[in-house]
């Protein structure tokens, strides 16, 4: 069945304006899942115009009812787990367990987020005057544009819109084309289960050129108070730049090139599993995803065997059953990836597949579950002997392919997993805690996995990267709070004159030569 989707602004659909655009089933690309009708710059900022007129009144709706909102978006989505997930696996590829696990996460952030209405905590602090009370408050930012990746199409939208909401602040949100269905779905879940006033979230469908102007516009009239923006380093880094000259500070969510180390102490069995997942799972194209494994080289051949070994096993194909991963998510991501594979040198030795590629007749790989022709489906691929200077080590590549290398001792495997410059995601599998601790202080990541897969985060912990991985920002849990709301610092003097701080302060008188 082939949806028609549109822009929402303030409850209503917005004029059609750029070209349309068809959201493809990767695993059957004969299938629209969506006709897609685009918006141009014009209408983002209209829609951040809308999101800006709704703003007041929606900060003014008491935050304990927020949070009752935020619970009823929740239940709205559990309740329709199965068929968010169904659109998520139709329009980019997921194994449907994986989807549903998607849709998981934003059940978790919504029950993370529904009682932080009640607590949304500012303090009283003591002044240094009589007659006087100092207090903080937590003031929403204002209009929130949210641009995100359609690889985790509705959880990751979660991430930022809930709790976006629940502080007062009004949103706009342009997903990913590609993901367009399932990200219309979630917003008529959002609106609808949290009974949302018009313009409190306006969802824009436009391409990244429209986007960007839209959001220049946008910043430049002052209708956008801060920019959430999850996708590739390059574009964030623009992002960055364009906030920055009007002095906002966004919410980065970047690339990885994450990191897995294997010592020598190591199960090896529980790191082969991890790697696994890490590598592969989502066809490797979670931002997450497992970039390269260092492996001691005491346990590297051993390790690399049993690697390829589960990889070469591994249940690769239509993603409505019971896979490892299913198709790239889109076309242009296997335009992408087929320029990642060129990368692959003489000096690698290359395992995990009986081919490198496209899957098809003649680049068959053994045991594909459903028909290879019928969709974007690659070979899973393994490449060993990755060097410090090789492309391949260096930058992300989203997409089914694990570097691995070798170290001789910890510092250098520390060394050589903080090279490539980012710094989102890593993991260690050792049983020494001193090893652990080493890893953690010395790993630029701003997530460590001990013993597990390097994605797989939950939702109320902080997500975020350092480096080429974002700008320091993280998002979940309550820590994400400092990204949607601001302090005040309001001070109260009720003394009926003017104390000047730092002035009119009494002192005690201190005996500081007094020695017992
Ligand atoms: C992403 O790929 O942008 O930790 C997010 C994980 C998921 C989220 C990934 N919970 O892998």
């Amino acid at each position: 069945m082939t949806r028609t989707i549109g822009s929402v602004i303030a409850g209503r659909p917005a004029a059609s304006a750029g070209t349309p655009y068809s959201s493809v089933n990767p695993s059957r690309t004969r299938e629209v899942v969506a006709e897609v009708t685009m918006a141009d710059a014009a209408t983002y900022v209209e829609a951040c115009r809308a999101a800006k007129t709704a703003q007041p009144a929606w900060a003014d709706v008491p935050a304990p009812v927020r949070g009752r909102a935020i619970a009823h978006i929740g239940r709205v989505v559990e309740e329709n787990a199965e068929a968010l997930a169904r659109i998520v696996t139709e329009e980019i590829g997921k194994p449907y367990a994986e989807a549903l696990g998607e849709v998981r996460e934003i059940v978790d952030t919504c029950d993370c987020f529904l009682g932080e209405g009640r607590r949304l905590y500012g303090q009283t602090v003591p002044s240094e005057m009589p007659d006087k009370q100092l207090f903080t408050f937590r003031r929403p930012v204002g209009t929130i544009g949210v641009v995100t990746a359609g690889n985790f199409p509705v959880a990751v939208p979660s991430w930022y819109i809930v709790p976006a909401l629940l502080a007062g602040n009004t949103v706009v949100w342009k997903p990913a084309e590609y993901a367009a269905a399932a990200a219309q779905a979630f917003f008529d879940l959002i609106v609808r289960g949290g009974g949302l006033p018009d313009g409190v979230l306006n969802v824009v469908h436009a391409d990244g050129d429209a986007t960007f102007t839209g959001l220049e516009q946008s910043l430049a009239e002052g209708l956008v108070d801060k920019v959430g923006f999850t996708g590739s380093s390059a574009v964030g880094a623009r992002i960055g730049e364009l906030t920055g000259r009007h002095l906002q500070a966004p919410c980065l969510e970047l690339g990885g090139k994450n990191p897995m180390v294997v010592c020598a102490d190591a199960d090896l069995d529980l790191a082969v599993e991890g790697a696994l997942f890490a590598g592969f799972g989502t066809g490797g194209q979670r931002c997450t995803s497992l970039g390269t494994v260092i492996v001691d080289a005491r346990v590297h051949d051993d390790f690399l065997a049993r690697f390829a070994e589960a990889t070469v096993r591994a249940p690769v194909g239509d993603p409505t059953e019971d896979v490892l991963f299913g198709p790239m998510l889109d076309q242009k991501f296997a335009d992408r990836y087929d320029v990642y594979l060129r990368r692959i040198g003489p000096h690698h030795k290359v395992l995990g597949s009986a081919g490198v590629g496209r899957i098809g007749p003649e680049n068959p790989r053994d045991g594909f579950v459903g028909d290879p022709e019928a969709g974007l489906f690659y070979h899973p691929v393994i490449v060993d002997g990755v060097r410090p200077d090789d492309e391949l080590f260096l930058q992300e590549t989203f997409g089914p392919i694990v570097g691995v290398t070798s170290f001789a001792d910890l510092d250098e495997a520390i060394t050589l997993a903080n090279a490539p410059g980012y710094g989102l995601s890593s993991s260690i599998y050792t049983n020494d805690p001193r090893s652990v601790f080493r890893f953690c202080r010395g790993i630029s990541a701003g997530m460590v996995s001990v013993n597990n897969s390097t994605s797989g985060a939950e939702a109320h912990l902080p997500f975020g990267g350092n480096g080429k991985s974002g700008n320091g920002s993280r998002q979940s849990g309550i820590w994400v709070l400092d990204q949607m709301t601001r302090w005040q610092a309001v001070n109260w003097d009720y003394s009926g004159r003017l104390q000047k701080a730092q002035m009119d302060v009494t002192e005690l008188t201190p005996d500081l030569g007094f020695r017992i």
